[in-house]
């Protein structure tokens, strides 16, 4: 079963948790022979008893390697931070130099900058890689973002192309660009992924506690929502939550589940990377503290005893016209969450100078990752037309398809602050796009004020330089 091979396998991968191991089986799917490698010699033993010929299992990281023949591919897919500071150190003393070096996990893109800088200096080829999916795209065909040592990049492309899912024959994969870039990409994708998501739960919110749907109405909401503009994998596995019951059982899983979610923080990077270059991307803001409140669950309890709902929190409307308008509002603010995430990555790219293509990036995200969906080929189709083009809101085309969903989102935000009912990150949608089409925003009230308390002076209309009042004594 497990035969002695010696510099025969073409592909190595450490860490052979989930993902590992399925992306190493689809590997081995498409003809190359492979070799897995963990500290866990019990993932190990599950790896050998797939008892496939062209899949080798080792529990000790020389003979791995030695499995693997020149220049080794050598892929790593373990917990971010110090654990790929760990492997890297392992990897190191028994990998020769030119070897090939890569992290398909969701590092922080600031360790991956350390990390290609490190190796290459030493000699190595590093390529910091976003893998999307989960575990069946991880078997069947990711969306993979590699960055890093473009040389490299080359080397495993062949590879990486066949086991990518593919959108018109397309492989759901290419190069993103320099250092960091492959993960700073995968945390974007990943703060599109929460504020979606969150959208996904405050639509919940208003058919279950607005509306008062019942779950299976719910389900067919979603279900309908996913066969016309907004089809997307993560309202395709909403629709199927909305159907899930364990054997036997009269009510959904759903039911049973917490109220208290979790994360690995890929979201709350998103941001930190935002804040640090001063570029607004509210929804995923939003989405991120909302996942941080609802674990305050001994707080909310309490609260929710001493302020009880408003007195009409059930809607009284039509739920069928109603339902339009939310699809609208839906549309709206998953095109703002698009927006945003493409704004950071514009941003990203000119701060980091990365190299980035937004039309490649939208073009490897319709397939294979968490966020595909319908509406990414709009986003492909903008940044084809116009790789320059600086805001998703100003496409013509997108434009035109906001401007009929406004009526919607302004319905659903304004209803649900009157009924008390929770849309945070609707809101933030309609919030930011408000400001974004004000040509004068009341920022200049804050200048004054930060003149007034700190002398930090304010810039004038039409005037060059910087100036400072004396507030109090101006006054006359
Ligand atoms: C993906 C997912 C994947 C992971 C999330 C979960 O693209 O396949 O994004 O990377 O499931 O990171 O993240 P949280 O634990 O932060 O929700």
């Amino acid at each position: 079963m497990n035969k002695e091979k010696k510099n025969q396998n073409a592909f190595g991968m450490i860490g052979l948790g989930t993902m590992g191991s399925n992306l190493l089986q689809n590997i081995a799917d498409h003809g190359y022979s492979c070799a897995g490698y963990d500290i866990d010699s019990k993932k190990v033993d599950i790896l050998n008893q797939l008892n496939r010929d062209s899949i080798q299992g080792f529990s000790d990281m020389n003979d791995f390697v030695k499995s693997l023949n020149s220049p080794r591919i050598v892929m790593m897919l373990v917990p971010a931070g110090k654990i790929v500071d760990g492997v890297i150190e392992e990897l190191i003393k028994v990998l020769d130099k030119e070897d090939i070096i890569i992290d398909g996990g969701n590092s922080h893109f600031i360790d991956t900058d350390r990390h290609f800088l490190d190796l290459e200096k030493k000699g190595y080829h590093f390529i910091g890689m976003g893998v999307s999916g989960g575990e069946e795209g991880a078997r069947r065909g990711p969306s993979m973002m590699p960055g890093g040592d473009k040389k490299a990049y080359k080397v495993v492309e062949p590879i990486l192309k066949k086991i990518a899912a593919h959108v018109d024959s397309e492989p759901t994969v290419a190069y993103m660009g320099a250092r960091s870039a492959g993960h700073f990409v995968k945390m974007v994708h990943n703060g599109i992924e929460y504020a979606l998501m969150q959208l996904i739960s405050e639509t919940y919110e208003v058919l279950k506690n607005g509306l008062k749907l019942k779950d299976n109405e719910i389900h067919e909401v979603f279900e309908k929502w996913n066969e016309g503009r907004l089809k997307s994998y993560l309202l395709e596995i909403t629709r199927d939550i909305f159907a899930y019951k364990y054997k036997g059982a009269k009510h959904l899983l759903l039911n049973d589940i917490k109220d208290e979610a979790k994360a690995k923080g890929t979201g709350k990077w998103t941001s930190q990377a935002a804040m640090d270059l001063n570029l607004p991307i509210p929804i995923i803001d939003i989405a991120v503290s909302m996942r941080d409140l609802s674990k305050y669950k001994d707080l909310r309890t309490k609260a929710s005893q001493i302020y009880p709902n408003p007195k009409d929190s059930v809607y009284s409307v039509s739920s069928e016209k109603y339902i339009a308008s939310l699809e609208e509002a839906f549309y709206f603010a998953m095109v703002s969450a698009y927006a945003q995430g493409m704004h950071l990555l514009y941003r990203a790219n000119k701060e980091y100078k990365y190299g980035l293509n937004l039309d490649l990036i939208a073009k490897i995200w319709r397939g294979g990752c968490i966020i595909r969906s319908g509406f990414l080929e709009a986003i492909y189709t903008a940044y084809k037309k116009n790789s320059k083009l600086k805001h998703l809101f100003l496409d013509n085309d997108i434009h035109d398809s906001l401007v009929k969903s406004i009526p919607g989102i302004r319905t659903i935000v304004s209803d649900a602050a009157r009924h008390g009912i929770a849309v945070p990150a609707f809101s933030a949608s309609l919030g930011y796009f408000d400001n974004f089409r004000s040509e004068k925003m009341p920022a200049n009230l804050i200048q004054a004020q930060r003149d007034y308390f700190g002398s930090h002076t304010y810039e004038l209309r039409g005037k060059e330089g910087v100036f400072h009042t004396e507030w109090e004594e101006t006054n006359n």
